[in-house]
C-alpha cells in the first residue's frame, strides 16, 4: 500500500522531473486540452483556468491529482486518466513554456473544429425511435424521456456496439412541457479529426432549445465527460436501452 509520506515524495520527484520533459511532444499532445484551454493556454469559459506560463511542477502535480482522482472533476479525471507520467511532464513543460499573458496566438486555433457539434435535430424524430427510459419528479410529473433509434435496442440487447445511424434524444421537462433537449448520434466520418484524448468514436453531441434550434456549447465537455463510456458505445443508459421494449 502506498503511505503518504511514498506519495508526497513521488509527488515531489515528478515536480523536478519535469527536466528532462519536451515541449514539442507536450504540443503535439495539446490539441485536446486547447479544445478548453485555448490556443494561447487562456481558458475559453469562466470555469475554465488559464494554464499559460503557469508553473511546470504544479501543472504536473495537479495532471497527476486529477488522474488519481485525488482532485475531482468529471471532465479533467477523464482526460487525465488517458495521460502517461511522461505525457504530464510534456504537457506541463508545453502549457509553461507559453506567455502567461498571451492574448495574441496569431489567430490560430485548431481546435475550433471540435468545439464545434455535427449534429443538428433528428428531422424524422420522433418516428423510428422508442423510448427506453422515463424520469419523474416529486410532483410525479415526467421530468425526462429518453429515446433511442429502434435498431439500437437489438444491438444493445446482443451487447454489440450501437450502429452507425443511431440517435438518443432525451427530452428534458418543465411543467409538463418540453424545455429542450439533449441528443447524441453516431455517423460514419464524424470523429474524424478529433484528438484521441477526446475521440468518441464518430458520435457527436448538441443541446437543442424547445423550438429544436442547436444552442451554443462547448462540444469537447459532452466528449471529454462520455469518453469514459467507451466499452458501452460512449452511452451511460447502455443497459436501460437493452431493456427497452
Ligand atoms: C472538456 C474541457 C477540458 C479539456 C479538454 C481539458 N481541460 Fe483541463 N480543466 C478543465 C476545467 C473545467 C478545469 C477546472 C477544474 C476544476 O474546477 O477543478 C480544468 C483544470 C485543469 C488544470 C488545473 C489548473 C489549476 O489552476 O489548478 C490543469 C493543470 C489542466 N486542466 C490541464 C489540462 C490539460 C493538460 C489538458 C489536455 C491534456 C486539459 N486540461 C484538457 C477543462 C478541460
Ligand atoms: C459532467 C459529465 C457530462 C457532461 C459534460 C455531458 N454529459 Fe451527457 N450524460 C452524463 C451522464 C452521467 C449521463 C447519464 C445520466 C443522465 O442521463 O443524467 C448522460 C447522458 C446523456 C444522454 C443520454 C444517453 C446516455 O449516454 O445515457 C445524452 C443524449 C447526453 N448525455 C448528451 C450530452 C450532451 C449533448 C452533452 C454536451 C452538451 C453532454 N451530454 C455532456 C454526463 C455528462
Amino acid at each position: 500500500m502506498k503511505s503518504r509520506l511514498t506519495a508526497a515524495l513521488i509527488a515531489s520527484f515528478l515536480a523536478w522531473s519535469s527536466a528532462g520533459a519536451d515541449v514539442e511532444q507536450g504540443r503535439a499532445k495539446s490539441l485536446a486540452c486547447q479544445a478548453c484551454h485555448g490556443a494561447n493556454g487562456q481558458g475559453t469559459a469562466p470555469d475554465i483556468p488559464n494554464l499559460a506560463g503557469q508553473k511546470a511542477g504544479y501543472l504536473q502535480s495537479q495532471l497527476a491529482a486529477f488522474r488519481s482522482g485525488d482532485r475531482r472533476h468529471e471532465l479533467m479525471n477523464a482526460i487525465a486518466a488517458q495521460l502517461s507520467d511522461t505525457d504530464i511532464a510534456n504537457l506541463a513543460a508545453f502549457w509553461n513554456s507559453l506567455p502567461a499573458d498571451a492574448a495574441t496566438h496569431g489567430g490560430a486555433d485548431p481546435a475550433a473544429e471540435f468545439r464545434r457539434s455535427r449534429l443538428e435535430f433528428p428531422a424524422e424524430f420522433p418516428a423510428g425511435f422508442v423510448v427506453y427510459f422515463e424520469s419523474r419528479g416529486k410532483d410525479g410529473k415526467v421530468a425526462s424521456k429518453s429515446y433511442v433509434t429502434r435498431a439500437a435496442v437489438a444491438a444493445a440487447r446482443a451487447g454489440k456496439p450501437l450502429p452507425d445511424g443511431t440517435a438518443i434524444v432525451v427530452e428534458d421537462y418543465a411543467n409538463g412541457v418540453v424545455a429542450s433537449y439533449a441528443a447524441m448520434a453516431t455517423h460514419t466520418g464524424w470523429g474524424e479529426g478529433v484528438p484521441e484524448l477526446l475521440e468518441n468514436g464518430d458520435w457527436s453531441y448538441a443541446l437543442f432549445d424547445a423550438a429544436k434550434q442547436r444552442r451554443e456549447f462547448n462540444h469537447a465537455r459532452c466528449l471529454a465527460c462520455h469518453k469514459p463510456q467507451e466499452k458501452t458505445s460512449y452511452v451511460f443508459g447502455y443497459a436501460e436501452i437493452a431493456k427497452a421494449k
